[in-house]
């Protein structure tokens, strides 16, 4: 099965028909996406990548992954942003929640740097590695971004010093700009195998190229199925499909609607813990997409039932300002049943039988039918189980809707000009060279 869309639960709050309202806007959008002639349409390189990877292209990432995995205990995937995000979302969605436990394995430990500038996680990932075999995925579009650039400089230096400058080589990958940037050059210079970020594809959509795919290989996941759901996603929400069965297109439709009723805030919402990170790389994609021009949705996310018991109380009570979209997942991966106990103690016999998955699946059709009773609109997603293919789907049908529902809503969904203002200003207060008259100019104001 496909994953699918179900909005009957906005309907108390919207209406059926000011949804198909918007079958016109909606196809036109994805006209304009697919003929290139709407705003940011030099960035829509991303649109047919699924159909269009060839094999050699992924035997190529492949190969380069298997060099690491046969290399390394741990692959340090170096990057921020559209770098790092699709790589962790669909890695964590698909790793065993205690693989980084585990002593014996196949596969090197995937962890990041070069997403955040601490120190103490600088030092912490800087002493677990002294004693481990290692490789580096370095990843940066621009090639110039300087929370990445910092990081790799250090782990650049630690694993020269542990494995002598010709080993480090080999167990270094750039994915980066084909010609701009330093780490274009840098990798040039010491003669890394490097991969390409064709410019017609921005950091929060990539991640069907390398930047995603090489260390989802490395992490040991079938890359081709991932390409293949997403290929197939690619068919379904594509101009052929009518209105209706196109989740990407209702998808659109449902939150501008309910964006225009005062719904600001959409809150997504997954029963399955591995998904945090799938609702951090939706966060970037759709408030880097849409939050401009002074409106957009706001995205937040939380993971159920966990913070039913933190955000539970707000959703349920607070502000009418959320409509939230659930992720549901019809069938795990795994079963455990929940077994007799005759004494009985804690009360929880009445389960007896049952999966842990009914558990869950009760506390999902309930929280649904709470927050939809206390104001809150619902939208569902449901895959039919969590894997390469259906994640290949889902992380496409998301960025298909994202362009669409940019242009719904009147905004160029492929470009992020509100992010260079704190980049200005930490390079002034950091004296960079360039920067002498903003320097002067900000240290006036504290
Ligand atoms: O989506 C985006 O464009 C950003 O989040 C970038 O991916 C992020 O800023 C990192 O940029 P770069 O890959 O150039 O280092």
């Amino acid at each position: 099965g496909n994953i699918s869309i179900n909005i009957d639960k906005t309907f108390g709050f919207i209406s059926k028909e000011a949804v198909s309202g918007y079958e016109a806007a909606v196809k036109a959008s994805n006209a304009a996406l697919h003929a290139g002639t709407g705003k940011g349409n030099d960035f829509l390189g991303w649109l047919n990548l699924p159909s269009s990877t060839t094999a050699e292209h992924l035997a190529d990432i492949e190969a380069t992954a298997k060099i690491l995995i046969d290399n390394c205990e741990v692959v340090v995937v170096v990057g921020i942003g559209g770098s790092y995000l699709g790589a962790k979302a669909v890695i964590d969605a698909l790793s065993n929640s205690f693989d980084w436990l585990q002593t014996e394995r196949k596969y090197p430990v995937i962890v990041y740097a070069g997403q955040n500038i601490g120190e103490d996680y600088l030092f912490e990932l800087q002493s677990f590695l002294k004693t481990k075999k290692f490789g580096i995925i370095s990843i940066s579009k621009s090639g110039t971004t300087t929370e990445p650039a910092l990081a790799f400089r250090l782990l650049k230096s630690q694993l020269e010093a542990q494995q002598g400058k010709e080993a480090a080589k080999k167990l270094i990958v750039a994915i980066t700009d084909k010609a701009r940037g330093a780490l274009r050059t840098l990798a040039t210079q010491e003669g890394y195998k490097t991969f390409i970020i064709e410019d017609n594809i921005g950091g929060r959509y990539s991640f069907l190229t390398p930047v995603g795919l090489l260390p989802i290989a490395t992490a040991g996941f079938d890359i081709k199925q991932l390409v293949a759901g997403a290929a197939d996603m690619e068919k379904i929400a594509g101009m052929d499909t009518p209105f209706a069965e196109n989740p990407a297109a209702i998808y659109a439709a449902t939150r501008n609607e309910l964006y225009k009723n005062g719904k600001k805030i959409e809150i997504l919402v997954n029963f399955h813990p591995k998904l945090h990170f799938v609702a951090e790389w939706w966060k970037q994609l759709y408030g880097e997409s849409e939050g401009k021009e002074n409106k957009g949705i706001f995205p937040a996310a939380v993971d159920f039932t966990t913070d039913l018991h933190s955000m539970g109380q707000w959703i349920q009570e607070g502000e009418r300002t959320i409509f939230e979209t659930v992720i549901s997942v019809k069938e795990p991966n795994h079963s455990v049943s929940v077994p007799s106990d005759d004494a009985n103690l804690d009360g929880l016999n009445f389960l007896v039988g049952k999966s842990v998955d009914q558990v869950n699946k009760m506390a999902e059709l309930g929280t649904m039918l709470a927050h939809v009773d206390g104001g809150v609109p619902n939208i569902k997603i449901e895959l039919p189980k969590l894997d390469e293919y259906n994640l290949g789907q889902l992380l496409y049908f998301f960025e298909k809707a994202c362009g669409i529902s940019g242009y719904v809503l009147g905004v160029n969904p492929f470009d992020q000009p509100g992010v260079e203002a704190y980049k200005k200003n930490m390079f002034a207060l950091l004296d960079k060279p360039g920067y002498e008259a903003e320097s002067k100019a900000i240290k006036a104001k504290l």
